[in-house]
């Protein structure tokens, strides 16, 4: 199959890169006025192109530019206190800890995420921020993501219009949203030398589609990811930047790089990556001005890039800096908590009478696990806990710590105190789940279960008292053994700073339990299609099983989930009436809406949330058995009833033809599925195309996992690429890899020591794995970027030469030069035995 975006990264491979368009007029009004990037000089211009520490833009005080502030992040603001020269997670701004993407997105409320997208642009605003990074919204591709509570949903509908929500609120208070990460950031093992190697089809309705419709809220910028797409880097990528970006999509804001990613900065550029965060200390400049200079790079991409910078200084909300109300926010991110949060399962046990006594159990309910690791690590106005929350309700309680907060080894001990008090109360309430080292960014999870502790802990509880309650607090999809012994389940998810108070909201139906899974819970990793891929080799992660992730895989392949995408209970009953669509028969171009009337039969208010999917039986080409195409979330007191209309737009029905390059309806018959979940239709409606494509060059039998090399190459329109090998060493080789050599080792102890660890934020020694992992993941060349300039990139070509083979004394002068830069020191970083057995002088 030809491939136009093929063709176009062999073109930019062989230096013949399209020339992007210059930048259009900034769509809203600037607060500031600037110069006329004209009126600057190259040198000047070049200046704006990467940043002057780790969160601040560079200013032209020349021109009266100044420098913006840009900071993490999706569900919190997490202003760093300390210092800007380098990162730390320990010591910020306090600021709302909001409930994590994963919750948010489980509302499947977009007001509501809108609404906590102003209170995050309120305290950007408050907090001198002019971008928030975030919402970060890649697919959850592999329920082990280890970033999966930082994204929004597998279905790229959900995510993009929860991620438009977000940017709406957000820039509704003249502060910027940053979507991220572009694209096909999916894991976090190797995420920053890996190559996700995709069909362009695939890309396009599944990995890029959310970004697509979350342009449509105009965020002032988009974060380029870290790893390789399709063999280029993505803050190097023309087709993925210039060409879909900014010709296809109108894209007008700026494109950032995600910290450190950029590897060749002339060619990042010119592919359209304006702003290289953090800042170089003038290694950026240099090569720019060296490429101009050379011819490498003309001026136009310079000074587009340049134009597109001081259009984003210039919407820089100026004046003074409110505080903002934290008591109010506060109640807002309790509220969002309980409106994510999904009851699973639900014999009756919930909402609990108030004249119950209860169990309290797991340590989660004096130490909750609230958000996850990472970046995005935010530091809370205040903490809820479910503990206090109940015990300042007057329950009678029995409390048991069940396990240790921070920790997943087994302790006989703590169940036995935990089945005591169970004995003692009518209801045990069992607070489960992930501890906080099982969720980190740059490190992917490594199995679906829950530490054995937290397993046993529910089946000894569930066998002494039947109404047994399970709320869970993690990240992502996890197993559960034990799915059917526990009288209700709720999935908290990751419930920010006020999670602890909206479980018992929920639990006593104070607030219901409003959420509906943004992702597909399977059984076992192994029903996963892309299990066997993931997370890859560390140079390349191939996406064989294409469109079939999450329930697009279940409902194809008749593989049961645990809980399906969609799902979720409340504490009422809906009645569905009969479903109609306004026209069975429709041209490509058309929209269909579908309308039906929803009534609530129950005693209590609460919401439901309409799915409607589409079934493609045109046989055209292969296509999941069923997506989800639109959504709509109602609320109803009891008694009441709305009529829900639903509007599929010709999008609803195309797929994306690679090889004209455009999307394409097939014509033929489609089912209209009205569901409560990707596994529960209420009603089919069948409407007919009639002038559509009946042709495709993709057969439609083509299985939809590409296990071999041959359907995986007409998949992807041309060869397999074959993954970097290790050596020879490069600028791009990893830490880890050039530990192999002894040089390469003394230079990683060197460098991991002069590592700020900083205070254990989320205890166990998560912060430090992720600084472990992330060591070793890196690319030299990311340490050059990530250096604030003290580590030169000649020097690590010097090192690189004496890796492959060069004189040794060389390389050790590199690493005496690089421990230098990091402040750090060569002496007692050489293991003993080797110290005793041979000098590193003499060896590589
Ligand atoms: C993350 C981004 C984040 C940036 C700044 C990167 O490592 O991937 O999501 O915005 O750091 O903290």
């Amino acid at each position: 199959m030809r491939s136009p975006r093929r063709e176009a990264v062999r073109a930019h491979r062989n230096g013949a890169p399209p020339v992007p368009e210059p930048a259009r007029a900034a769509r809203s009004e600037p607060m500031t006025q600037l110069p006329d990037v004209d009126e600057l000089t190259l040198e000047q211009r070049v200046r704006l192109l990467s940043g002057g520490d780790f969160w601040h833009t560079r200013p032209v005080p020349e021109h009266g530019v100044s420098a913006v502030t840009l900071t993490d992040g999706p569900h919190g603001i997490r202003a760093q206190s300390s210092t800007s020269e380098r990162f730390d997670l320990s010591h910020n701004e306090p600021a709302t800890c909001f409930p994590t993407a994963v919750t948010l997105a489980s509302s499947w409320d977009e007001e509501l995420v809108e609404e906590v997208g102003r209170a995050l642009g309120t305290e950007a605003r408050a907090l001198g921020v002019t971008v928030a990074l975030g919402p970060g919204m890649n697919i959850k591709r592999h329920p082990l993501g280890g970033r999966n509570f930082e994204y929004l949903s597998e279905d790229p509908l959900v995510s993009g219009r929860m991620a438009a929500a977000m940017v709406r609120g957000i820039q509704s208070r003249g502060v910027g949203a940053c979507l991220k990460h572009f694209a096909v950031n999916n894991q976090e093992s190797h995420r920053f030398v890996v190559d996700a190697v995709v069909d362009e089809r695939t890309l396009r309705e599944l990995y890029l589609a959310g970004f697509e419709h979350a342009l449509t809220a105009r965020p002032w910028a988009v974060m380029a990811a870290y790893n390789r797409l399709d063999g280029v880097h993505c803050t190097d990528n023309p087709w993925l930047l210039s060409t879909v970006l900014r010709d296809q999509w109108g894209f007008d804001g700026v494109v950032v790089s995600d910290w450190g990613a950029v590897e060749d900065r002339a060619a990042a550029v010119r592919a359209g990556t304006d702003l290289e965060m953090p800042g170089t200390a003038g290694e950026s400049d240099r090569e720019v001005l060296g490429a101009v200079r050379s011819g490498r790079l003309e001026r136009e991409h310079v000074t587009a890039s340049a134009r597109r910078v001081l259009e984003l200084v210039a919407r820089a909300p100026g004046g003074e800096q409110d505080r903002f109300p934290a008591e109010r926010h506060h109640a807002l991110a309790r509220r969002a908590a309980a409106e994510g949060t999904v009851l699973l399962t639900n014999d009756g046990t919930l909402p609990l009478s108030r004249q119950h006594t209860v169990a309290l159990i797991g340590a989660f309910a004096e130490s909750p696990r609230y958000q996850g690791n990472g970046s995005s690590l935010v530091t809370p106005t205040r903490l809820d806990t479910a503990l206090e929350e109940l015990r300042s309700r007057g329950v009678t309680l029995h409390y048991a710590r069940g396990y240790e907060p921070g920790d997943s080894g087994r302790n006989p001990a703590l169940i036995a105190e935990a089945v005591e008090a169970a004995r003692q109360a009518d209801v045990a309430v069992v607070l489960a789940g992930l501890p906080p080292t099982h969720e980190t960014e740059g490190v992917d999870r490594q199995e679906l279960g829950l530490p054995a502790q937290h397993d046993d802990l529910v089946n000894a509880v569930c066998a002494v008292n039947p109404r047994t309650v399970v709320a869970l607090s993690n990240g992502g999809p996890v197993a559960m053994p034990w799915v059917d012994r526990p009288a209700a389940i709720l999935e908290c998810y990751l419930g920010g700073q006020a999670g602890g108070a909206a479980l018992v909201d929920v639990l006593y139906g104070d607030a219901e339990p409003a959420g509906r899974l943004a992702e597909s819970f399977p059984v076992a990793v192994s029903d996963v299609a892309a299990n066997p891929f993931f997370p890859g080799q560390p140079h390349q992660v191939e996406h064989r099983e294409g469109l079939f992730v999450g329930y697009r895989h279940h409902t194809t392949s008749g593989v049961r989930p645990l809980f399906p995408f969609g799902h979720g209970l409340g504490y009422t009953t809906f009645a569905w009436g009969e479903a109609t669509v306004d026209r069975q028969r429709l041209g490509a171009g058309e929209s269909v809406t579908v309308s039906l009337e929803v009534t609530n039969t129950g005693d209590r208010a609460g919401s439901e949330v309409v799915q409607v999917y589409v079934h493609d039986r045109t046989g055209v080409v292969l296509r999941p058995r069923r997506e989800l195409r639109g959504f709509a979330k109602v609320r109803l007191d009891p008694g009441r009833s709305t009529t829900v209309g639903v509007e599929l737009g010709p999008r609803a029905f195309a797929y994306y033809d690679v090889e004209r390059a455009e999307w394409t309806v097939p014509r033929g018959t489609f089912d209209i599925e009205v569901a409560r979940s990707g596994a529960e239709v209420v009603h089919t409606l069948p409407v007919e195309v009639t002038e559509g494509a009946h042709t495709s060059p993709e057969p439609p039998t083509t299985p939809p996992v590409a296990l071999d090399d041959a359907a995986f190459r007409r998949r992807l329109g041309g060869p397999v690429p074959t993954p970097r090998a290790v050596r020879p060493f490069s600028r791009e080789s990893t830490v880890g890899e050039i530990s192999s050599t002894v040089l390469g080792g003394l230079f990683a102890r060197v460098l991991r020591r002069a590592m700020p660890v900083g205070e254990d934020v989320l205890g166990e020694g998560a912060a430090t794995g992720m600084l472990d992992r992330a060591v070793a993941e890196m690319p030299l060349r990311g340490l050059v970027r990530l250096s604030g300039g003290r580590l030169r990139g000649e020097v690590v070509d010097l090192l690189v030469d004496a890796l492959n083979g060069g004189r040794v004394s060389t390389g050790m002068r590199a690493l005496r030069t690089a421990a230098e830069a990091f402040g750090s020191r060569i002496a007692g970083a050489v293991p003993l035995r080797r110290q005793t057995r041979k000098s590193p002088e003499d060896t590589h």
